[in-house]
């Protein structure tokens, strides 16, 4: 047993359990409760033989030999986070788009092929676009909602990588995982996810079949808006490669930050049951405005992507997409610019609200994207709901007098 690996029973506790005693023993910390911040970039051995093999052991479960290769704040979260995903091993990375990069580059080289579907997180695509796409690997992006049988039809001898993510970003289409997993299998390549939106919690996605489980913990994980964060959960056979890769793209993540990372995770739950019922209470809400044309929420009985959410997932955390019927950006503005408690900002899974005007154009190739109707990001936080929908309510006034105006 690691020194930060799981009570032997533990497995076997209830989510909130595990929570609260995941990735610590205060017995070899002198009591103290919480892991404490190891900063490091010297380790000092007692020989140089010891040095040496350290070396060899450098990519071994609780190796400490070099700051960037992790201290034990680091491991106390990885172990943690693999065991809330049911996977092998986990790696913290300084942030959620770092994670996507040291994931991907792991699989593929020059005259690769990827398949990515249409809806992930902008910036995902552009590493796509812009530097996979110089390094000679080609993407295709596919419609997330495309039967399994027919995405079979687009791969290609090539094809190194499956890279969903499910809901998808800004439009939250939600995939069929465990056919996809089994469509990578029989193509003897893995499945690389963005689970950020549901987390380990209401997602264990190395359980439903991926292979490697991509985290922003810049989001819930973290879950106070207060620093970056990435986590990549991988399986035995994906383990190596990936830590392999890491390495040489020298990233390394602060333990101060790894610190607030393990502090925001015992709370996860907690935060983010209440996310699910403050949202669903906006959600539905929404529905009933005439300004609203579409909430797009897998939790809601009438999304398109409800009864797989329903199959697969425990849960829907806080994020939703609002498509307003058409109406000018100034009235738009005019709403969100005073709205009291949701902050304009990028990011999400902090306990605060927040939100903003997404730019379709440009997001989706595989499904171009023609509605005209503007869309709105909203990340529901842990406030009153009561106090967020009269908030939302007055910024409607000033949409429809604006509109009127
Ligand atoms: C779904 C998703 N994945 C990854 C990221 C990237 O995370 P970070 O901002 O920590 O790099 C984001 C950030 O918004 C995201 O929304």
């Amino acid at each position: 047993m690691s020194q930060h690996s799981e009570h032997p029973n533990s497995a076997r506790a209830r989510i909130e359990t595990r929570l609260a005693h995941l990735g610590r023993d205060p017995s070899s910390e002198h009591g103290v409760v919480n892991p404490p911040v190891y900063r490091a970039s010297t380790i000092i051995h007692p020989t140089m033989e010891d040095m040496l093999a350290g070396a060899q052991r450098r990519y071994e479960q609780g190796a400490v030999t070099y700051g960037r290769f992790g201290t034990p704040t680091h491991f106390a979260l990885e172990d943690a986070m693999a065991a809330l995903d049911g996977g092998h091993r986990g790696m913290v990375l300084p942030s959620g788009l770092a994670a996507v990069v040291a994931a991907v580059t792991a699989f593929v080289g020059q005259g690769d092929h990827l398949l990515m579907a249409d809806t992930v997180y902008g910036p995902a695509r552009t590493l796509a676009n812009g530097f996979l796409a110089r390094m000679g690997v080609e993407t295709t992006f596919y419609d997330p909602l495309l039967a399994t049988d027919d995405l079979a039809k687009q791969l290609r001898p090539n094809t190194k990588l499956v890279y969903a993510e499910s809901p998808g970003s800004y439009t939250f289409e939600i995939q069929d995982i465990p056919a996809l997993s089994k469509l990578c299998r029989n193509a003897g390549i893995p499945l690389l996810m963005d689970n950020t939106w549901a987390t380990p919690l209401f997602f264990p996605a190395i359980e439903r079949g991926v292979d490697v489980a991509i985290y922003a913990g810049t989001k819930y994980i973290v879950g106070h808006s207060d620093a970056m964060m990435g986590v990549l959960v991988t399986t035995e056979a994906t383990d190596g490669i990936v830590r392999r890769n890491l390495q040489d793209l020298g990233y390394s993540t602060g333990p101060d930050d790894v610190y607030l990372a393990l502090r925001g995770l015992r709370t996860m739950e907690v935060r983010l049951t209440r996310h699910q019922e403050n949202a669903l209470i906006v959600a539905e809400w929404l529905q009933g405005r005439p300004e609203v044309e579409r909430v797009m929420y897998p939790a809601l009985p009438d999304d398109p992507g409800h009864a797989l959410w329903r199959r697969d997932f425990l849960g829907a955390s806080g994020l939703m997409g609002v498509l307003l019927k058409p109406v000018s950006d100034p009235a738009i503005f005019t709403m969100v610019d005073h709205l009291e408690y949701f902050g304009i900002g990028a990011s999400w899974g902090g306990f605060e609200s927040l939100v903003r005007l997404i730019p379709m154009q440009g997001y989706r190739s595989a499904v171009p994207w023609t509605s005209k109707s503007p869309c709105l990001r909203l990340h529901i936080g842990l406030e009153n709901p009561k106090d967020l929908i009269e908030d939302l309510e007055a910024g409607f006034d000033r949409l429809k007098r604006a509109a009127e105006g």
